[in-house]
């Protein structure tokens, strides 16, 4: 079986309800992470891992996540022409190599295993990795070079990981384990968003994914999971119990839930301060508005 993983889907066909008004004409994946958009940090990261081929499936009112990857004539001839050569380097990171970049669209909600499963015919027989925008990983090693690293020597399907408190297990994929390596676990069973109470474990799964192309073929059942959706989770569980292998990476980094409001501020901060340009200035106003609070209070 093949272990060189050169495809990755993104899924970006959701309609990004939390961020409304916001949503309804910026896609979700577009919102700006101090000045570098949330897909920009996904494909950085999947480039890193060795990605070569980039699968979106998106849906209507996405366009402006197709043009930021495109070539901008105007703009690269004006900035050009002001011999702006700092902003054209950093509009390279937008460009992709001609048919490196696949649009697909998923016609109708029905859940992130469907998004997935939209791009079977890309994938064709091939292992391939998922990478969820809304998860921001920062680390000095990017989160999926960790897994394509460790599945080279494990093969099998590969979710990244990551402790969380029980009373927040509801709102992912939580893996039930079999055996405790450390950094890796061997899973025995997964549950799209348990019950509270009813979680086998509380280690989460978080947005990046190594697959088997076994995967979509799961998917072909189209069965509904949680919440009337066709899971991801649920084709992963499928390979435990056809007794092929399944493993949770605790990843080293630090994630940023990009889909929640609260995520997306801290990741601000965060990223605010990670910047040369931008550290003292902010970090001087954050100490401000910190002392400002307490007198106030
Ligand atoms: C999705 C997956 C879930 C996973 C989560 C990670 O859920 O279905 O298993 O734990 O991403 O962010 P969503 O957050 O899209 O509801």
């Amino acid at each position: 079986m093949q272990r060189k993983v050169i495809k990755a889907v993104f899924p970006v066909a959701g309609l990004g309800t939390r961020f409304l008004p916001a949503t309804k004409s910026v896609p979700k994946e577009i919102m700006t992470l101090v000045d570098r958009p949330l897909i920009q940090y996904a494909i950085d990261e999947a480039r890193a891992a060795g990605i070569k081929e980039f699968i979106f499936v998106t849906s209507r009112g996405k366009s402006a996540l197709e043009d930021y990857f495109d070539t901008a004539p105007e703009l690269e001839a004006s900035l050009r022409k002001k011999g702006k050569e700092d902003l054209l380097e950093v509009l390279k990171q937008t460009n992709m190599e001609s048919g490196a970049i696949a649009y697909i669209r998923q016609h109708r909600a029905l859940g992130l295993g469907h998004a997935v499963w939209c791009a079977r015919r890309l994938i064709a027989n091939e292992p391939f990795a998922v990478i969820l925008p809304d998860d921001v990983i920062a680390g000095e090693k990017g989160c999926l070079q960790q897994m394509v690293e460790a599945y080279e020597e494990t093969g099998g399907c590969m979710v990244a990981a990551m402790e969380v408190p029980h009373d927040k297990a509801k709102a992912y994929g939580i893996l039930d384990v079999e055996k405790d390596m450390g950094q890796q676990v061997k899973v025995k069973g997964m549950v799209e968003k348990p019950e509270p109470g009813t979680e086998p474990s509380n280690l989460a799964v978080i947005g990046r994914y190594i697959l088997t192309p076994q995967i979509m073929r799961n998917l072909n059942r189209m069965r509904s999971g949680t919440g009337g959706e066709i899971q991801l989770t649920d084709a992963i569980a499928d390979e435990i119990a056809a007794g092929r292998d399944v493993y949770g990476y605790r990843f080293r980094g630090q994630r940023f839930d990009c889909g929640s409001k609260a995520g997306f501020l801290q990741a601000t901060v965060a990223f605010g301060l990670a910047r040369d340009d931008l550290r003292d200035e902010f970090s001087d106003y954050l100490s401000e508005l910190v002392a400002m609070r307490n007198a106030a209070q």
